[in-house]
């Protein structure tokens, strides 16, 4: 049963409760996120565009994976598509072999994590390329947002729809593309950008098979398989095997 207030003063307080719950409310989140948008693909993250993507059961890895198998079993596959494309677009260019390997592992911690996905990528493939091909892959993430008319590279349109419009790039992200800009590696790292296309040419297919030998020649693939060769970036691996693991 409702007691009615007699006082002012118990009127004031019943005032200033209801506007607190009110204030409450208006300072929380319009709506608390349901997923971090770095997070990573293979583990529901949405594509860097924010589009969701369906999650299947994953096949069991072989004992002793190569990249290959990464590529074939555990990369989401419009992540694959991607780098396909962009390694297919360097290799028909005539660039050389180990910037068509930046082109084809790019963008694969995108399956991991998507915050700094071009340093993460960059340890991961670490032990296993040459120090170029990782220094390349760790700038183009920077490099992505900083035109280069030399090589005809623009801000990407893509980029307008994933940041929006006006968008400038975080401090570090500017200090890193600076310092690339001096390295004399600076155009490994261009290049990739160069070759980070979206778009399809229609009617072609591109599959991993011409980048086989690539890969043979460039990637040093540890015997005991990727995630198991002790090396400091083997739980990298291990966590793009083993994605469902609750801890
Ligand atoms: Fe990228
Ligand atoms: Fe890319």
């Amino acid at each position: 049963m409702e007691v009615e207030r007699n006082t002012s003063e118990e009127r004031a307080d019943a005032l200033e409760e209801s506007m607190m719950k009110q204030l409450h409310v208006s300072a929380a989140p319009a709506q608390a996120p349901k997923l971090r948008r770095g997070t990573g693909v293979l583990f529901g993250g949405l594509t860097p565009a924010g589009l969701p993507l369906d999650l299947a059961a994953l096949a069991p890895m072989p004992p002793r994976p190569t990249i290959v198998d990464f590529f074939k079993l555990r990369f989401m596959p419009h992540t694959v598509t991607h780098m396909l494309q962009s390694a297919n677009d360097a290799q028909k260019k005539g660039e050389p072999e180990e910037t068509v390997l930046a082109c084809l592992l790019h963008d694969i911690a995108v399956n991991l994590i998507k915050v700094d996905h071009g340093w993460w990528a960059a340890q991961m493939v670490e032990p296993y390329v040459s120090e170029k091909v990782s220094w390349a892959i760790r700038h183009h993430q920077a490099l992505r947002f900083f035109p280069d008319s030399s090589v005809g590279y623009g801000y990407p349109e893509r980029y307008v729809q994933i940041f929006g419009q006006g968008y400038a790039p975080e401090p570090y992200i500017r200090a890193a593309y600076e310092q690339a800009r001096k390295h004399k590696w600076y155009m490994e790292a261009r290049m990739i950008t160069v070759h980070d296309l979206y778009a399809f040419e229609p009617g072609v297919k591109v599959t991993l098979d011409p980048f086989v030998e690539v890969i043979g020649r460039h990637f040093k693939q540890p015997k005991e398989g990727l995630g198991f060769d002790g090396s400091p970036v083997a739980h990298m691996w291990r966590s793009l095997i083993y994605p469902d693991n609750p801890l």
